[in-house]
């Protein structure tokens, strides 16, 4: 992944890195120059004219660092951003390609640190990364060759006795560094989830007045975080004062030496200017060693991390051998479950087992079950948002849903999940929520089947009224609704329902239902609900417990069973009365 994009952008990379050299080769010119110009000072051959025209010499240097060092600037950190571009596009993709498998193993928090951190730190690897990495390598190369052949070479090797040292301890620091900085990346994240979970979560805090409790638990992973940084400042601090200290002994030293080879007459007072100049451009140079390191391998890591991710192959997938012209685009709605047993762990207790199943299209089916009993395992296996991989097949129209690919699959489906998620855009664009776009018109009717028309027309804004953060916050039943016109719209063949109409009265959960009658009419539903009223005029209700089918029928056959089913409708029904006295 990495490997291709350098290949791809290798010119600009190439120039890059060139005009870097060029900057150097002229900065390197400069401290000759001074050199010359004291030497002529000192024994008096310059001339003022002279002068003149080595300090424009210097200034027109001194411009065309200028110039090239943008110029290098622009082609590698240009490519590094474009390189985030792509791959923050490439993350996207995948996340959302990603199952539901995925994201049950992660955090948020872990999540949102790969496009934050380790993008960033990635970024940084591959700009200025690269750069102090050309400048380090051609920088000790050219002044070391200029030091030893051009002044004086054993001043050179006198001065670059303690290097080595200086070497010997970035490489120890660079690594106990990376550690340090992995785990503070570690605490950010965890803190960030928290934050982000404490934000959203932000009601049932308040309700449960959670404040104190989990300010502390902030507080204790802040701390964390704060000592993690903390080791990583120390060392840090430690790092370059001793980095400072090692150049000042090797200044002592050219001091020392150097000023004996003056007085001796072996080398110039200019060269030994120019020495000390080039060894100041040296030391840092090699101290960045410690920091590329340092970036390089922060970059690693995240890009190990991102492309643990990358390469994360989603579960589920369309079978290669599944025709591009797959047929039929629409389907007539029977679904058939065959023998399913379903764990969401491999090997775990299995939350659905041996489910047989028919419905034909144009039916209602009903579930009903006690909480936990699988019913929601239920509706998110026929969208394939898990594989029914551990036992059994599911058809749709004969057609076993691995072999459907999962844009025909889930364009039949309307589902209207549990959750009732919206997103923070207008009511009209929740609804119309396809690639295509819904007409206004079926927006409309669909809000009114759902019984949420009257109520999004008295708000100001209507339809185009914002949800969410920046907008308005519908209440729960006016959000299942919202759910519902989102499923309607779409035009689906199968509807599924997961418990959507637990926050309306029975009024309107009866007007809703009595609406979807005739848009059911040809199309097949589920509904999954708690209450006995929304269900008893389905073709057929299954009762399921704890993952299995232990009751099927219609309403009026399970009432006579006396089972689970007619035990829910008796509590129901005295509940009812209790309300109504
Ligand atoms: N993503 C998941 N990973 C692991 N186990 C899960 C997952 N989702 C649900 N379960 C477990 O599967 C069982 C069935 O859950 P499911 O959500 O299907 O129940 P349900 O009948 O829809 O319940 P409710 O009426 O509360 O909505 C539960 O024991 C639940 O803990
Ligand atoms: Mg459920």
């Amino acid at each position: 992944m990495f490997g291709k994009f350098i290949r791809e952008h290798k010119w600009k990379y190439i120039s890059g890195i060139l005009f870097l050299f060029a900057v150097n080769l002229l900065q390197l010119i400069t401290p000759k120059i001074t050199g010359t110009v004291i030497d002529g000072v000192n024994d008096g051959t310059i001339i003022e004219s002279t002068l003149i025209k080595y300090s424009m010499l210097i200034l027109l240097i001194a411009i065309g660092v200028f110039v090239l060092n943008f110029l290098a600037r622009l082609q590698i950190n240009g490519s590094s951003n474009l390189y985030e571009f792509v791959l923050r596009n490439k993350m996207f993709e995948h996340l959302l390609e990603m199952s539901m498998k995925f994201y049950n193993e992660r955090t948020v928090g872990d999540i949102m640190a790969l496009s934050t951190n380790d993008m960033g730190a990635l970024r940084m690897a591959i700009s200025r990364g690269i750069m102090i990495m050309a400048d380090t390598v051609f920088l000790l190369i050219a002044s070391i060759y200029i030091m030893s052949s051009q002044i004086n070479l054993r001043l050179t090797l006198i001065a670059f006795i303690p290097m080595p040292f200086m070497v010997f301890i970035m490489l120890r620091f660079g690594k106990l560094i990376h550690r340090r900085f992995r785990r503070v990346q570690e605490s950010f994240a965890d803190m960030t989830q928290k934050t982000q979970e404490n934000i959203s979560g932000i009601r049932v805090i308040k309700a449960f007045v959670q404040e104190e409790f989990e300010i502390d638990n902030f507080r204790s992973l802040n701390k964390r975080d704060y000592d993690r940084n903390m080791a990583l400042v120390r060392i840090r601090g430690v790092f370059f004062p001793l980095i400072s200290f090692i150049s000042s002994i090797s200044y002592l030293l050219v001091l020392v030496y150097g000023g004996y080879l003056v007085i001796d007459g072996t080398i110039s007072l200019g060269d030994f200017v120019a020495f000390n100049t080039y060894l100041g451009m040296l030391v840092w140079p090699i101290a960045s060693i410690g920091r590329i390191i340092n970036l390089v391998q922060r970059g690693k890591a995240s890009i190990d991390r991102i492309g643990n991710i990358l390469d994360e192959e989603a579960d589920i997938y369309d079978d290669p051998a599944i025709p591009k012209d797959f047929e039929p685009k629409k389907f007539r709605g029977k679904i058939e479950f065959r023998n399913v047993t379903f764990a969401y762990e491999e090997g775990g207790e299995p939350v659905l087992k041996d489910i047989n199943l028919k419905v034909d299209p144009g039916e209602t089916l009903a579930v009903v079950g006690r909480v936990g009993s699988g019913k929601s395992t239920f509706a998110n296996l026929i969208l394939r948002l898990y594989n029914p991989k551990n036992k059994g097949e599911i058809f749709i129209d004969d057609i076993d849903i691995m072999d459907i690919p999962l844009k025909v699959l889930r364009d039949n489906v309307g589902f209207v999940s549990q959750d009732n998620f919206l997103f923070s855009i207008s009511i009209r664009d929740n609804i119309a929520f396809i690639p295509e776009g819904i007409s206004d018109g079926k927006v409309l009717e669909a809000a009114k089947l759902s019984q949420l028309y009257n109520e999004i027309e008295d708000l100001p804004e209507g339809f185009d009224t914002l949800l969410g953060e920046r907008g308005v916050n519908l209440s729960g039943g006016q959000r299942q609704r919202t759910s519902i016109a989102r499923a309607l719209a779409k035009d689906p063949t199968i509807l599924i329902l997961d418990d959507s109409l637990s926050a309306v009265d029975t009024d309107t959960e009866e007007r809703i239902l009595e609406g979807l009658n005739t848009f059911m009419n040809n199309r097949t539903s589920i509904i999954i609900a708690h209450r006995i009223s929304t269900i008893k005029d389905a073709d057929k209700i299954v009762v399921l417990d704890e993952g299995r089918i232990v009751e099927e029928g219609s309403h009026e056959e399970l009432v006579t069973q006396k089972g689970i089913y007619a035990e829910m409708y008796e509590r129901q029904l005295l509940e009812e009365e209790i309300a109504k006295a």
